[in-house]
């Protein structure tokens, strides 16, 4: 049987699925492609931790990323070492060497993908990175495959686990950020330092992906709006479910005349809507286009084996062009042609015009009601809801949660602006999005 050879580049959770995946479904991959996908190398900075696992007597396994990508042996480079340095260099020496290369690495398709995509085609190589969007959802594949034929009108979703997992867990137990994050951690679901989760880095990463494939655009990373979650608490959580929503940190992307709209942010979603039932660490994108309407992907978005299952299937792909000797030139990793790929300009988040959960901490004094809601007023944001939360005395600051009808970013921005010098506002006030007419 004809063989794709392989060499992987790190040896830690993703890679180490791929390895145990390859071993334990060999004869299902053969039977569906009629190659055999051989591990022969794998380079990582500590060799020992792929000592006695099964399916890796014959691998080489040793330290030199670098001989690795330019090995004669090998027909393509799975890189799973994560980040730019050293992963962008490995991943062009790989592609300059006339290795195929498939990647789970969503920083640096996001930040740095371009160059890459450039090498690659200048090769005639396949570049693939299923696994960087969502894990063992098959996304990138959906948008830029099977529903190639649609014009794509929005991407929207839950896309990352660790953040939705927090959401769940202070909602479900009535934790506060800080102990379900702890909690997270103890559990593996969050790194030991978890901002690129938490601060909204990581959804980004994989909007940016899913932009690009989806209106055939440069990954624009810089050009998305990121909030993260450190300043939900948990009295915000039960103060939506009480209004009938649930937060939830979504990724948002929409095609507008003007350009894209693009947002990571906590955003409530009302109770009942598909998107608010996604659980716990699952992930979820609906993409809604002119002819298919909305379609919904649901699955685990990490985790050692849901992306190995990915980066195979990238793998399997590769196998079959190779078979078909079409690697390189069959399907464009963004969808379209590179010729035809267009920067799209940003439309920036103050063109928005949605609902607002707004949280204020004020003294509780007469008449700082009025002054606040004559503010709003003044700026054409009309109140829907108005609670205040907390007995406490007048030295003690309360929290004010105002719901608001739509109103526009632009007005909304000023109006807090003057909120926020206000004697008897203390801090920033805390806005939520509220987004509407989801599935
Ligand atoms: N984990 C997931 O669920 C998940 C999901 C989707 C995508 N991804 C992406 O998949 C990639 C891999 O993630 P992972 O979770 O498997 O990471 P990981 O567990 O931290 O593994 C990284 C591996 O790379 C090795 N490494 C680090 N720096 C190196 C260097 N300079 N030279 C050689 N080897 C080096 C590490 O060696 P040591 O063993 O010495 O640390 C480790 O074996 C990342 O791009 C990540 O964003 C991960």
């Amino acid at each position: 049987m004809k063989e794709l050879r392989i060499g992987m580049l790190g040896f830690g959770t993703v890679a180490r699925g791929v390895a145990g995946l390859l071993h334990r479904n060999q004869t299902q991959i053969e039977e569906r492609c009629g190659v055999t996908l051989k591990l022969i190398r794998i380079a990582t900075r500590t060799p020992d931790k792929a000592k006695g696992m099964a399916g890796l007597d014959a691998v080489r396994v040793d330290t030199d990323c670098e001989s690795l990508t330019q090995d004669a042996n090998l027909d393509c480079v799975v890189e799973l070492i994560g980040g730019f340095d050293p992963a962008e260099k490995l991943v062009t020496m790989a592609l300059n060497h006339g290795k195929h290369v498939v990647t789970a690495n969503k920083a640096l398709i996001a930040e740095r993908g371009m160059a890459l995509f450039n090498t690659a085609q200048k090769n005639h190589r396949d570049f693939a990175f299923e696994a960087a969007v969502a894990g063992a959802v098959p996304i990138v594949k959906a948008i830029r495959e099977s529903l190639a034929a649609n014009r794509i009108e929005s991407v929207h979703g839950i896309l990352n686990g660790t953040c939705n997992y927090i959401l769940t867990e202070m909602r479900e137990r009535k934790l506060s950020f800080a102990e379900t994050l702890a909690q997270a951690q103890e559990k593996g679901y969050a790194e030991a330092d978890p901002s690129f989760d938490i601060d909204g880095i990581d959804a980004a990463h994989k909007l940016a992906i899913l932009a690009a494939i989806a209106w055939g655009t440069p990954p624009d990373f810089r050009g998305i709006h990121i909030e993260g979650i450190r300043q939900i608490t948990d009295s915000d959580i039960t103060w939506a479910s009480e209004m009938g929503y649930r937060i939830k940190l979504l990724a948002i992307a929409k095609r507008h005349d003007a350009g894209l709209e693009l947002r990571v942010q906590p955003t409530l979603v009302a109770t009942g809507t598909m998107v608010s039932q996604v659980e716990g660490v699952f992930n979820a994108v609906f993409v809604k286009s002119d002819h298919a309407g909305t379609t919904m992907y649901h699955g685990r978005g990490a985790g050692e084996y849901p992306t190995a299952s990915a980066v195979v299937a990238d793998l399997i792909d590769l196998a079959r062009n190779q078979q078909a000797g079409i690697a390189g030139t069959r399907v464009s990793p963004l969808s379209v042609l590179p010729h035809n790929l267009r920067p799209l300009p940003v439309h920036g988040l103050i063109h928005l015009q949605c609902e607002y959960y707004l949280r204020l901490a004020i003294l509780d004094r007469p008449g700082v009601l009025a002054e606040i809601t004559a503010i709003l007023a003044k700026h054409g944001i009309s109140i829907d809801a108005i609670h205040q939360k907390g007995g406490a005395t007048a030295q003690e600051a309360v929290s004010l949660v105002i719901m608001t009808h739509q109103c526009k970013e632009k007005d909304l921005q000023t109006s807090l602006g003057v909120l926020e010098h206000l004697e008897s506002v203390q801090g920033k006030p805390v806005v939520i999005r509220i987004e509407t007419g989801l599935s």
